[in-house]
């Protein structure tokens, strides 16, 4: 896939109609937003829309409301938030392309900027359907797509409209691309990737595009004990998927063909329940990895492959990371987690975390800031990693 497109700055938007798609679906509780970072990482783009004087229509979704109006889901939190952070007035528009939306777009002053209604009220959009798709090009002159976090969708607001408008780039897909697409196809090496996570067929397709490209490919997590039970230990009442375990002898022999060295825990945390409630009271104890009794559960990573793990990050010059190792929403079970987020924090490497709950972790740890690159995408990062053309990448004009 060519990641290299236009970009704002390759394009003329003063005095023009900019339709910019972010990605501002951010967590929220009773109506408060719980966290504010894709709208943080939005704003160079707007800032430099604003500043470069175009009149400025931001869309997103929120959530799945699935074609409904739901209250609940309605951008006008982000819309508020938005205008704190920016220092000025965001319009809100009533609708997504109805007609309060096409009289506010139509009113816009270069300089200001606007907000459509969750492009998820439409029910067109996670249709890709081109009505949708050609109401939302009306509006402007110029597509600007910067939500990374949604580009693996192939819906109206995310590739569709760059069929009816030129269709360009923003700083934050610019820079997600630039660093995940180097770490890559020009890594430094040695190359290390962290994979973790509960379910092993979330992430077939990653592993095996992985182990094109990684010098060490680290696997823990729920994930784990597939691998484990298919080198023929034992794995207890540990998750795992018997119809996978073919396919993790398969990607074994590969490593193993490309001289790639494959990592898999040594020793885990085991309990005889899950906990319930998640972040409730568990007994553990630690138990080598093929050393799980019957009727144990692995949940976390045991403190022996804590520091094989974070010893290969601390070797490496360039570290993916994806995927927790344990239960970590459990204080008992995070230690594993915080151990690998802790290497990233102390490793030289360049280190990109994958979004989702690798990316939280290293913001509830503080670690934010000694990562070189904690990407504002969940699924999206995990396509990208496989390998995969993201639709609202593959939309742009190349450069
Ligand atoms: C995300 O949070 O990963 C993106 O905003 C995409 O959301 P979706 O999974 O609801 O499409």
């Amino acid at each position: 896939m060519n990641y290299n497109k236009k970009s704002i700055e390759d394009v003329e938007v003063a005095g023009k109609r900019v339709l910019c798609r972010c990605d501002f679906n951010v967590p929220t509780k009773a109506g408060v937003i719980t966290s504010d970072k894709r709208i943080v990482a939005a704003l160079p783009t707007i800032q430099y829309l604003v500043s470069h004087k175009a009149k400025v229509i931001l869309c997103s979704h929120m959530g799945k409301p699935k074609g409904e109006w739901k209250p609940e889901l309605s951008l006008k939190v982000v819309a508020k938030r938005l205008s704190e952070l920016l220092g000025q007035e965001v319009i809100m528009a009533e609708d997504v392309v109805g007609d309060d939306a096409k009289a506010k777009a139509a009113a816009l002053q270069d300089g200001q900027v606007m907000l459509l209604e969750n492009t998820r009220y439409m029910k067109g959009e996670t249709k890709n359907d081109p009505e949708l798709s050609k109401e939302l090009a009306s509006m402007a002159d110029l597509f600007v797509n910067d939500a990374f976090g949604s580009a693996h969708r192939a819906h109206s607001s995310t590739a569709g409209v760059a069929d009816y408008l030129p269709a360009v780039c923003g700083y934050l897909v610019q820079k997600e691309v630039s660093i995940m697409g180097k770490a890559l196809a020009n890594p430094e090496r040695p190359f290390v990737a962290i994979l973790g996570g509960a379910k092993i067929s979330d992430k077939l397709n990653v592993i095996n595009n992985l182990l094109e490209k990684v010098d060490t490919l680290i696997i823990g997590g729920g994930m784990a004990y597939t691998f484990l039970a298919a080198k023929g230990y034992s794995v207890g009442n540990s998750m795992l998927d018997e119809t996978k375990i073919d396919y993790c002898k398969d990607m074994m022999a590969k490593a193993e063909a490309k001289g790639v060295k494959l990592l898999l825990p040594v020793d885990t945390v085991i309990a005889a329940a899950f906990p319930s409630p998640i972040d409730g009271p568990v007994d553990v104890k630690t138990v080598d990895a093929d050393a799980i009794p019957d009727g144990m559960e692995g949940l976390d990573i045991g403190e022996k492959t804590r520091a094989l793990f974070a010893e290969a990050a601390k070797n490496a010059k360039t570290v993916v990371w994806n995927g927790p190792m344990g239960v970590f929403e459990n204080p008992t079970l995070a230690a594993g987690t915080i151990a690998v987020a802790q290497a990233l924090a102390d490793s030289d490497a360049i280190t990109i975390v994958g979004g989702g709950d690798s990316a939280a972790a290293c913001e509830q740890l503080g670690f934010a800031d000694k990562i070189t690159h904690i990407s504002t995408g969940g699924g999206a990062s995990l396509e990208f990693l496989e390998g995969l053309e993201l639709p609202g990448i593959a939309c742009l004009q190349d450069k």
